[in-house]
């Protein structure tokens, strides 16, 4: 199947292409925030799942800056972590720094996303690839994360080679009761960077 696009609607489909041009068609080996593997509807599940505060039973319970796994041991890996940071109001309805699903502050984002993305680099063997989907966020200003996270794997040594944007319009979190001033969020990037 040829892909010659890097704008998505449809994850599974946003997945498969990233896959096939970039990991020779081939399962992704860990994925440290499976949460419930909401990734794997079409593609195949990967040999390690970790979350920090695992929903599924076959999921074990491991930091993302931590992992139980060697030194360049594995070929491939995802990241999924968060992106909502210092929400307050309506959202908190949705999300919590408790249950992981978001961050007090930028601050914490940042040590959080370098450690993640260190300890990929750590396990990753010379090559391989690891795909980080993330998110930018206005609240009531605009923070273009998907740029801090370029950043912060090209100081680690990484070599960003590709970027797929997945838009996904129904995005809940919203204030409709305000003037609207920025763009609503509704596409995520999925980054590969390669060791
Ligand atoms: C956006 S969700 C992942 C969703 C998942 N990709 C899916 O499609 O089902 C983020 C997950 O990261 C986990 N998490 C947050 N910080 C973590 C950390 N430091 N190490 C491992 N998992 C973490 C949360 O528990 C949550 O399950």
């Amino acid at each position: 199947m040829k892909h010659y696009k890097s704008f998505f609607t449809n994850e599974q489909e946003c997945l498969k292409a990233i896959l096939e041009i970039h990991n020779e068609g081939k399962a992704i080996e860990v994925d440290p925030m499976y949460f419930k593997g909401n990734f794997y509807k079409e593609i195949a599940e990967p040999k390690y799942k970790f979350d920090l505060n695992p929903v599924v039973l076959e999921c074990v319970q491991a930091n993302a800056i931590n992992l139980p796994l060697n030194d360049k041991s594995v070929k491939s890996i995802i990241l999924d972590p968060p992106f909502l940071f210092g929400v307050h109001g309506k959202t908190k309805n949705y999300y919590s720094s408790k249950t992981h699903t978001m961050f007090n502050t930028f601050n914490d984002l940042e040590i959080t996303y370098k450690g993640i993305l260190k300890e990929a680099y750590r396990i990753l063997e010379k090559k391989g690839i690891l795909i980080f989907k993330c998110q930018d966020y206005t609240d009531s200003k605009t923070t273009m994360t998907h740029c801090f996270v370029y950043n912060w794997a090209i100081e680690l040594g990484f070599y960003a080679d590709d970027l797929a944007i997945l838009n996904i319009p129904q995005s809940k979190v919203y204030n409709g009761n305000l003037n609207q001033r920025h763009f609503r969020k509704t596409h995520t990037y999925f980054w590969v960077f390669k060791k």
